[in-house]
C-alpha cells in the first residue's frame, strides 16, 4: 500500500499469520534488547483474545526464549474478563499456560489480578495499587510500559475498551472496572492514558472477518472506534498485520 497516510502510521504486513507472529517476536526480542540495556528492564503489558496465541507459543519456544533475558521482564495484563483463574475465558490463564509457565521469568515479575471475578470494582483499584508500587511515581505521573501488546475487535474496540463503555472517558486512573453493555459483563481494563504513554504500542490484528473495521478504524473518521483513541504520545505506534486484514487497504 502506498498511502502517505498508512505509511506514517508505521504498518508491517505479513503475508500470513506465521509470518505475523514471527514478526512480531521479532520486534520483542528486540526492544527487549534495547530496554534491557538501556534501563535494566523491559516492561510489558499483554493482551488477551485469540490472535496473540501464537506469539504467546512462539515465544516461549526454547530457540526464540533463549534471546530474552526473561530475569529483566515485567508482566503485567493489559485487559481481563470477570472470570475465575480457571475458567477459559480468562486471558491471564491463556498468557500463563502459553507462556509465562514456559519462560524463567522471576516471580515477584509478574502482576496478577487478583479475583477478577470477585468485586470488579476491588479488583481494579487493587491492580491499580500493584501498578502504582511497581511503578513508585508522584503526583499525576504516568506509568511508562516499553511494550504495550494490543487487539482490535471486530467493532473496533482494543483492551477492553468496547464502545459507548464509560472506561473511553477515564482520563486519571490507570486501570478501572467497565461495564460493556453489549456483551452483558463487566470487563478490567487498562485506560488511554497509561496505553498512549507507552514506549511501543503495538497492535496485532489478522484475518479477512477485519478487514473492513480495520480500513475505517485507519483511514475513517476518528472518533468512532475505541482503538482509533490509541495514540502514542510519547513513543511509537505499530500496527502487526497479515494480508487478509490488510486486503482493503490496497491503495488507500
Ligand atoms: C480480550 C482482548 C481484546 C482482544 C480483541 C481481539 O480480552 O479479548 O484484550 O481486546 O484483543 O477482542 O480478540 P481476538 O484476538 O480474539 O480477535
Amino acid at each position: 500500500m502506498g498511502s502517505s497516510v498508512l505509511e506514517a502510521k508505521n504498518i508491517s504486513v505479513f503475508d500470513d499469520y506465521d509470518a505475523l507472529v514471527k514478526g512480531i517476536v521479532e520486534l520483542f526480542v528486540k526492544l527487549a534488547d534495547e530496554a534491557i540495556k538501556a534501563r535494566g528492564k523491559f516492561i510489558i503489558s499483554l493482551s488477551g483474545g485469540s490472535t496473540p496465541k501464537g506469539f504467546y507459543s512462539r515465544l516461549a519456544e526454547a530457540e526464540v526464549a533463549s534471546r530474552v533475558d526473561w530475569s529483566k521482564v515485567v508482566v503485567f495484563f493489559g485487559d481481563e474478563r470477570t472470570v475465575p483463574y480457571t475458567s477459559p475465558d480468562s486471558n491471564q490463564r491463556m498468557i500463563t499456560e502459553l507462556l509465562l509457565s514456559k519462560v524463567p521469568l522471576s516471580r515477584e515479575n509478574v502482576f496478577a489480578i487478583q479475583d477478577p471475578d470477585m468485586d470488579p470494582k476491588d479488583a481494579a483499584i487493587s491492580y491499580e495499587r500493584s501498578m502504582r508500587e511497581f511503578f513508585k511515581l508522584s503526583g499525576d505521573e504516568l506509568p511508562q510500559f516499553d511494550f504495550m501488546l494490543l487487539g482490535l475487535g471486530d467493532d473496533g474496540h482494543t483492551a477492553s475498551l468496547f464502545p459507548g463503555s464509560p472506561a473511553l472517558t477515564e482520563a486519571v486512573r490507570w486501570f478501572v472496572d467497565n461495564k460493556v453493555e453489549k456483551l452483558n459483563t463487566v470487563r478490567l481494563t487498562t485506560t488511554y492514558p497509561v496505553i498512549n504513554n507507552s514506549r511501543h504500542i503495538v497492535f496485532l490484528a489478522e484475518g479477512q472477518s477485519k478487514a473492513s473495521v480495520l480500513k475505517d478504524v485507519l483511514t475513517g473518521p476518528e472518533g468512532k472506534y475505541p482503538s482509533q483513541n490509541v495514540k502514542a504520545e510519547t513513543g511509537k505506534l505499530y500496527w502487526y498485520l497479515d494480508k487478509e486484514i490488510a486486503s482493503q487497504l490496497e491503495g488507500v
